[in-house]
């Protein structure tokens, strides 16, 4: 996979000394990147190292401050991601999201000059093209469906399938695999090879290190907005690349620590929702356990949590809290019953238009609105302030300013305010959905040890993750599941991986 450049072979993009500034932060200083044809090119770095900013200034979805961006040797500086794939550069985003109210077809189209007023034959041949575009990246689906109707990954496709019906030369793929499930990234990975041998070049940004060193040809790490390493396949070493990254070593990548297992703080009995999605499901989690729940994309495992925290229309079962049968209609109900939830899409879990301070103390704001004599305290911001200081440093949140607004965030750092808002809130069972998702190394190992430090705490810890050594490697007992069924459990002794991969995808077993 490796490409051999004789010298005069140029590059079809050089950056050279790229900055951008934003508010109270400079994401990228002075960054120099080259891209030759049909190679594809990792970028690696901490959550808040300015790898989407460095991306998003060379398609033209924000403009940079200054430095030089030659593509073809030509100078160039687009003002819109539109003009840069009219140029041949697409960005397809970490967030991304198609035209809703239009189809794949028209998703793929977008933009094109010219287009409109159609006559049938038109229309047909379009969808022909779609269609076609399509299967050559593995997917049959009719190009017909609305765009609010497919998932992250087909949404991903059809970005490819854009940037491909424009003749892009240069695809920049930011996390395109951190809300994939196996198979999914299986297919990614491939299409981006098969890209590459069309002579495509990319631009592959993600935090599953492994998968960049599979299938790039050089990688660059980005730390605190520089350029700080760069790294030719023949050199590719994990070790190395993680040490560029975060300028320290990781001893132990999954710090588990056994804390002593107390009672049953949570137990759910028969648990079905309205749906038939999950199917008489029960489980119970101790103080001090890490419960973990394994399952393929689609096996049930959110919809199961939704359904428990009362987020879900629940068909039948009983939930008990400390041996006490509570009734959770509704999310603020698990919360009053201590239960918290981390939502696996953060989105869902952060007010933007608020600060970081505001975001991690407002459900303690909640519950202190909700006091029977129906008072609001006044918001005590300087214990806010301290508040949020202690998770922004235990976390690594950047920047590290409280006061910063949540949509400003890197789509990392955005994760970790999510998870303090949930850890400030002192609930008996936490839920987590996913979270290491999309984090970079050196934060998922802060993640997996404030876990543990919860535990030790004596609260009650349901992990769920598509991750299977964080799976084995932190749970005490695991579960599996399967088409809306718990199928399988494990004690931490006796899990294996093949057993709980067996589990989780085969029928009848
Ligand atoms: N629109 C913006 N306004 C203000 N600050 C921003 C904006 N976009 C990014 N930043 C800041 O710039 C820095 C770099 O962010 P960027 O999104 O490029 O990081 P990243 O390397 O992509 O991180 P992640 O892995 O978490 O996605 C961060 O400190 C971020 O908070
Ligand atoms: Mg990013």
């Amino acid at each position: 996979m490796s490409t051999v450049r004789s010298s005069s072979f140029q590059p079809i993009l050089v950056v050279e000394n790229l900055w951008k500034r934003f508010p109270g932060v400079v994401a990228v200083k002075g960054a120099s990147i080259k891209i030759f044809e049909g190679e594809i090119v990792g970028l690696v770095g901490e959550n808040g190292a300015g790898k989407s900013t460095l991306l998003k200034c060379i398609t033209g979805v924000i403009r940079k401050d200054s430095g030089k961006i030659f593509w073809f040797g030509r100078s160039v500086d687009f003002r819109s991601p539109s003009e840069a794939l009219k140029n041949g550069i697409m960005y397809v985003p970490q967030d991304i999201v198609l035209v809703k109210n239009l189809s794949i077809m028209d998703n793929i189209f977008l933009g094109m000059e010219g287009r409109g007023l159609f006559s049938l034959k038109e229309v047909r041949s379009e969808l022909d093209i779609a269609k076609q575009l399509l299967n050559e990246l593995g997917i049959d689906i009719d190009p017909r469906i609305r765009g609010e109707k497919v998932g992250t990954a087909i949404a991903q496709i059809t970005l490819i399938a854009r940037a491909l019906h424009f003749k892009a030369k240069l695809i920049a793929l930011d996390e395109p695999t951190s809300a994939l499930g196996p198979i999914e990234v299986e297919r990614l990975l491939d299409i981006m090879v098969k890209l590459k041998s069309r002579g495509i070049s990319m631009i592959f940004v993600s935090h599953k290190i492994e998968e960049v060193v599979r299938v790039a040809d050089r990688i660059y790490v980005m730390r605190d907005g520089e350029i700080v390493a760069e790294f030719d396949r023949s050199r590719f070493d994990l070790n190395e690349i993680i040490k560029a990254m975060i300028a320290r070593e990781i001893k132990e990548f999954f710090p588990k620590e056994k804390v002593p297992i107390g009672e049953t703080v949570l137990e759910v009995r028969n648990l079905s929702d309205l749906y038939g999605m999950v199917k008489n499901a029960s489980f119970y989690v101790r103080r001090g356990e890490i419960l973990g729940i394994y399952g393929i994309v689609g096996s049930g495992r959110t919809e199961m949590a939704l359904t428990l925290i009362g987020y879900r229309p629940k068909k039948e079962g009983e939930i008990y809290v400390k041996g006490v049968r509570v009734n959770i209609e509704k999310p603020l109900d698990a919360f009053r019953y201590g239960i918290a939830y981390l939502p696996e899409d953060w989105k869902l879990a952060l007010v933007y238009l608020l600060s970081i301070r505001e975001n991690i103390a407002l459900p303690i704001i909640q519950s202190i609105k909700r006091t029977d004599i129906g008072l609001v305290s006044p918001i005590d911001t300087s214990s806010e302030k301290d508040l949020a200081l202690k998770f922004i440093d235990s976390l690594r949140i950047v920047p590290r300013d409280p006061n910063r607004k949540a949509m400003y965030l890197s789509g990392g750092n955005r994760q970790k305010v999510a998870i303090a808002k949930l850890l400030a809130a002192k609930a008996d069972v936490l839920i987590l959905d996913e979270p290491t998702h999309g984090i970079d190394v050196g934060t998922k190992v802060e993640i997996r040890k404030l876990m543990v430090d919860f535990a030790r705490e004596g609260k009650a810890i349901i992990l769920i993750s598509s991750e299977l050594p964080e799976i084995i490697n932190m749970s005490d007992r695991i579960l599996v599941m399967r088409e809306g069924r718990i199928v399988a459990e494990f004690t931490r002794e006796q899990a294996k991986e093949e057993d709980i991969i067996r589990a989780a995808i085969l029928k009848g077993s």
